[in-house]
């Protein structure tokens, strides 16, 4: 599990994604962890469990859009009768999984004092000021990516709703079913979500928390993005009983502390801010605004895992000090690729990281070869390691967990750091 420790764990985690087979050289790496010789057996976690069900499994089966909202979006989109809609569909897919961060005003005049300077050298180009200037912005407007805000009229909001109801929709349940299967006794009651769109994030807390949460408040600067969320939940019209009772819109993020919201999630949502400047405003008020999980989901490309890095960070740091709630925060859970859908995640929690699960995460596909298992592992302390389980040397249950596990679940074992100094005990093995 990812701890305060960043940078190790990045480099990290960017040498192990690297190949998903076992190169040589990872290979030379592996080790048998040392310290992990025996599942974790100071509960009996396993109870009358067969392995393949152990608790650190954490994988979601098939994630099915609920039966109301599937009809009210097809309600919704026959109602709208788009033409090509799908080529818009695909267009807007496109567009958002290979947007990039938008460039900093820093980068940007660094990178134009760079190009001055290089262009000075140029005779022909350093003959006057105003050639010299056109030549740099034109080199820039070349080289520099060139973010755009989205505006979400009535609709982008429903080409949005029909690329990406149902993978935002399975995004966010596999962060809720972390929380829930971590924590079953967890019964929220109320939630925010900034950026809220077709309000899929309410859908998916309702089909898990629907017995405890009582307050849903939706977020979104767009008003055609809220009317959408608001027809959606009514069956596709604007009139009726909504399916999810207790849903509020709102066009502004509220800023006072004084109100806390047990879950506060952005999904898709940092990526639609202008500036890191914006992110950090944002992240600061949601998390002041948590009083339990603040939930971060973001797309499973390197622009979404560094908006989620950058978010984490401000919230470990501590520099927002909320006047209210001083307790610190701690990652509750890490990143995350599932082959459907692919998206990063954080889960911040408040209070202290030692009510969270202590066993490492696993990172990437876990290799199951003859008579032993290759596991990548994320521990408790962010280090990262590869360990090589056999029954031999870990035990029979280990190994059988090892072999049924699957990348992003838990591994129930024991770390180093909590078992007990052993005099007798020698180098670790490799
Ligand atoms: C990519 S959509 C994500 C929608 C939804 N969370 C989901 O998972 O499907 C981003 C949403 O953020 C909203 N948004 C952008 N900037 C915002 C801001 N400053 N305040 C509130 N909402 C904003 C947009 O209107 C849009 O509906």
């Amino acid at each position: 599990m990812a701890t305060t420790r960043a940078p190790r764990y990045l480099l990290a985690l960017g040498r192990w994604r690297r190949g998903v087979g076992v190169a040589p050289q990872s290979r030379a790496l592996a080790a048998l962890v040392p310290g992990v010789s025996q599942v974790d057996n100071k509960s009996d976690f396993l109870g009358k469990r067969p392995h393949r069900r152990h608790p650190g499994i954490l994988q979601l089966p098939r994630v099915r859009l609920p039966q109301a909202l599937a009809d009210a979006a097809q309600f919704v989109l026959l109602e709208r009768a788009m033409p090509s809609v799908e080529k818009q569909v695909q267009a807007l897919t496109n567009y958002l999984w290979s947007r990039h961060l938008p460039v900093e005003p820093e980068e940007l005049q660094r990178r134009a004092v760079h190009l001055e300077k290089k262009f000075r050298e140029n005779p022909d180009l350093s003959q006057t000021e105003e050639k010299l200037r056109g030549a740099v912005l034109h080199a820039l407007r070349k080289t520099t990516y060139h973010w755009q805000e989205l505006s979400y009229n009535e609709g982008l909001s429903l080409v949005y709703m029909a690329a990406r109801l149902d993978g935002g929709f399975a995004a966010v349940s596999r962060a809720f079913h972390e929380i829930q299967t971590q924590l079953p006794e967890f019964q929220p009651q109320t939630l925010m979500d900034f950026g809220s769109g077709t309000g899929s994030v309410t859908w998916a807390a309702h089909s898990i928390w629907g017995q405890s949460l009582r307050e849903y408040m939706c977020v979104d600067s767009s008003a055609a993005m809220l009317d959408l969320a608001e027809k959606l939940l009514k069956g596709g019209s604007e009139n009726g009983e909504p399916y999810v009772p207790g849903v509020f819109f709102r066009q502004f993020l509220p800023v006072s502390p004084k109100v806390q919201f047990n879950v506060v999630v952005s999904a898709f949502s940092l990526s639609e801010l202008p500036s890191k400047a914006d992110r950090a405003e944002v992240v600061q008020t949601l998390w002041r605004k948590t009083s339990d999980f603040l939930i971060l989901v973001e797309n499973g490309t390197k622009a979404g895992h560094c908006l989620l890095m950058e978010a984490r960070d401000l919230v470990l740091q501590g520099k927002e000090k909320s006047p209210l709630d001083p307790r610190p925060g701690f990652v509750f859970a890490p990143n995350k690729k599932p082959k459907e859908e692919k998206f990063s995640m954080v889960i911040l929690a408040r209070g202290s990281a030692k009510e969270a699960s202590r066993w490492p995460r696993i990172t990437q596909p876990v290799l199951k070869r003859p008579r032993h298992v290759h596991c990548h592992l994320c521990c408790p302390d962010g280090h990262m390691q590869h360990a090589v389980v056999t029954a031999r040397r870990h035990g029979r249950d280990l190994y059988r967990c090892a072999r049924v596990s699957s990348w992003g679940d838990l591994l129930p074992v024991t770390m180093p750091s909590e078992l007990p100094p052993s005099p007798a005990e020698g180098p670790p093995e490799s």
